[in-house]
């Protein structure tokens, strides 16, 4: 299985995901990152671990829809199967669905269906929720609504700030993340 990585930020999955690749607790092979942020860390991390990093932005094109297709005929010529989306900041179209049938997959830092959207661990602190977690699931044309995959608990406690809750939460999806993508792709090949 050949995997791409798109990524929008900071990276810290990747790194996660990446350093999986190379101890070899996932199997194939992690071909490229794609960033849509020229800026991005993540393309620097990527450079680090030596995975070809590309980056364009939708302002490059007329449309999202020839972004998009720039963007799957990158992942055409790179014979990508899998789709692994680590903080990509844009809502997947049309055309690259259909071209990964459940295929794409996504990590989102809340219990889904609880706190979708761009800001999951805020939401879930500020809500006052004594429970909150991770979930990995598929992609599908909504926002955070693909269905689950894997969910991990994250307890909140009453001395826990946002800036402590957010640690945890990263904490359990670099080692979620990786743990379930071995299992997906463990299970094609
Ligand atoms: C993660 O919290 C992930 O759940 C969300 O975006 C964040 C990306 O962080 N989808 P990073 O760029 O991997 O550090």
């Amino acid at each position: 299985m050949r995997i791409a990585v798109l990524a929008s930020g900071n990276g810290s999955n990747f790194e996660a995901i990446a350093q999986a690749f190379e101890k070899q607790t996932i199997a194939g092979e992690l071909v490229l990152v794609f960033s849509d942020k020229k800026t991005a860390y993540v393309l620097e991390r990527a450079e680090k671990h030596q995975i070809p990093a590309f980056t364009f932005s939708p302002k490059d094109f007329l449309s999202k829809k020839e972004y998009e297709e720039a963007l799957l005929d990158l992942l055409v010529d790179h014979q990508v199967d899998y789709l692994v989306l680590a903080g990509y900041m844009r809502l997947i179209g049309e055309g690259l669905l259909e071209a990964f049938p459940k295929r794409i997959i996504n990590i989102h830092p809340s219990l889904l269906p609880a706190f979708p959207g761009l800001h999951g661990i805020e939401d879930a602190f500020d809500y006052g929720v004594k429970v909150t977690g991770v979930t990995v699931h598929y992609i599908d044309a909504g926002v955070d609504t693909g269905p689950i995959i894997a969910q991990e608990c994250v307890p909140i406690s009453a001395t826990d700030t946002l800036e402590s809750l957010t640690e945890k939460i990263h904490q359990t999806e670099h080692r979620l993340y990786p743990e379930v993508l071995a299992e997906i792709i463990h299970a094609e090949e």
